[in-house]
């Protein structure tokens, strides 16, 4: 995964100390209101969090991975419909989702520590028409809790109604879905946190003209 670095530019691992930015540049307000979400609506958001020096790292290995990004899409009489491009997380991601900020963040929000489930965990790429319908996050014991971090989000119109740039999150019951308990705009540096293999969520089909690149990070009580 060493070639993820080849990028002229793109800062170096997270692991190299005297080089590393801070990941999330956000106030202890923003982390209390994202906490507060999480508990009312089982998923929360801190918007624009995302260290410039970061997300140009991400962007640049999400650029990388996306030559080798396979397309994902689901029959028409599937339970859960989606599509869209998906592809595996370099050493960049990888450092960062398993780093100590995210460590930390997480164990602020749920009370305990949660272990990276790197083979579930990927970039995702979304066009026009791509979607994810609602869903709980599974194998729930590999992703108990969730982590998506926005590095693109581009429409020519965010404010449409039936725009794809948003999650909608239910409640922990199926007969929720469709009643959308929060609705979290996807922003590129925004990051969200939430108990995805709790909690309903669906991203709706995106427009014409829309793209989103995202990274989901899925976690796991440690063995
Ligand atoms: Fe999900």
């Amino acid at each position: 995964m060493s070639h993820a670095h080849a990028h002229t530019g793109a800062p170096g691992p997270l692991t190299n100390a005297a080089a590393t930015p801070p990941v999330l540049v956000t106030g202890d307000d923003a982390v209390a209101a994202m906490k507060a979400s999480v508990t009312r609506y089982g998923f929360g958001e801190l918007p624009r969090s995302l260290h410039g020096d970061v997300l140009a790292g991400l962007r640049a290995e999400a650029e990388t991975q996306f030559g080798g990004a396979v397309h994902a899409e689901s029959g028409d009489e599937a339970p859960l419909r989606y599509r869209a491009r998906v592809a595996g997380l370099g050493d960049y991601a990888l450092s960062l989702l398993k780093g100590p900020e995210m460590t930390a963040l997480l164990e602020g929000v749920f009370g305990q520590r949660f272990t990276l489930s790197e083979n579930i965990s990927c970039y995702t790429f979304y066009n026009s028409d791509d979607h994810l319908g609602a869903h709980q996050d599974s194998p729930a014991e590999q992703c108990q809790v969730t982590i998506i971090v926005y590095l693109h989000a581009t429409s020519p119109d965010r404010d449409a109604p039936d725009t794809g740039l948003v999650l909608n999150v239910y409640g922990e019951e199926p007969e929720s879905v469709g009643h959308a308990r929060l609705r979290i705009p996807t922003v590129a540096g925004s990051l969200v946190l939430g108990a995805g293999s709790r909690f309903w969520h669906e991203r709706p089909r995106l427009k014409p003209g829309e793209t989103v690149t995202a990274i989901t990070g899925c976690y796991r009580r440690p063995d």
